[in-house]
């Protein structure tokens, strides 16, 4: 199977790069690339779904070992009930639809997120995919579904809150750590790097906990459109930024 279409002009040299190990990206402006065309939102919504096959060959060639994708948020539901209605036929459609290029990547499918409000056919078609993709080595998929980061905190500390009334812990032993252990996937490494196409300058509730020192990247391509070009960049602008993490830059701790 022809797995790029112009493989020629895709280069993975990361001579000038810097690709993280973890990624998030966020997908959004599917709804703007289809009103620009005339067309109805979910026209967007389609494409921007088929893009995101082509964002993963991309990462698994680049060596990128966690892909974080934010398809839905706990707020989305606010949507028109039509429009909530078409993402979740899309989102059963996808896993099963796309199982085979997928395992040819090599990419293991994972959903971080609150499945208890998910349609129970999505919950099903979440589960398989999970389960058929387990033991593939390249890349794990984590698909934000029904995922809000101030959710997964709540959740996190309703868990510990468990632990202090059932006598396990005092409240003065609950540690960031303990926090971060009690997240939906903390097997998962943050992300170093999260991309936000189509231009807003905001989080919407994604990864809030473990985007506590992340780089961000936005560009004005909206999801539909965002390839092969705009990843090189991003991973090309995430070379020159200075992560201090509260300390100093490398240089300056020598002087
Ligand atoms: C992102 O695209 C997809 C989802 C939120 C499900 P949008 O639907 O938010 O597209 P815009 O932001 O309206 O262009
Ligand atoms: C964030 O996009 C959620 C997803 C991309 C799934 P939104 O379009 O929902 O975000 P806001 O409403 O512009 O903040
Ligand atoms: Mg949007």
């Amino acid at each position: 199977m022809a797995l790029l279409g112009n493989k020629k002009e895709k280069t993975y040299d990361t001579g000038d790069l810097k690709v993280p190990v973890s990624l998030g990206v966020i997908m959004d402006g599917n709804g703007r690339w289809a009103t620009n065309r005339h067309l109805p939102r979910s026209a967007g919504h389609k494409v921007g779904a088929e893009n995101l096959k082509e964002l993963c060959r991309n990462c698994v060639r680049y060596g990128v070992k966690y892909l974080t994708v934010y398809a839905f948020s706990t707020e989305n539901w606010a949507r028109p009930q039509p429009e909530v209605d078409f993402l979740m036929k899309l989102f059963v459609e996808l896993f099963d639809k796309y199982d085979e290029e997928l395992a040819e990547e090599g990419i293991r499918v994972r959903f971080t997120g609150d499945d208890s409000e998910l349609p129970k056919k999505v919950r099903d078609v979440c589960k398989t995919a999970e389960e058929r993709s387990k033991n593939r080595p390249n890349m794990q998929l984590i698909v934000a579904l029904n995922y809000g980061g101030r959710r997964e905190i709540l959740n996190s500390c309703r868990q510990i809150a468990e632990k202090v009334k059932a006598g396990e812990i005092e409240p003065s032993d609950i540690t960031e750590k303990m926090l971060s252990d009690n997240m939906y996937l903390p097997d998962v490494p943050d992300p170093e790097l999260i991309i936000r196409p189509s231009g807003e300058m905001r989080l919407s509730n994604f990864l809030l906990w473990e985007s506590a020192y992340s780089e961000f990247w936005v560009s004005d391509t909206l999801w539909p459109d965002f390839g092969y070009e705009d990843l090189t960049q991003a991973f090309r602008d995430f070379a020159s930024r200075d992560r201090r993490f509260g300390g100093l830059s490398k240089k300056e701790s020598k002087t």
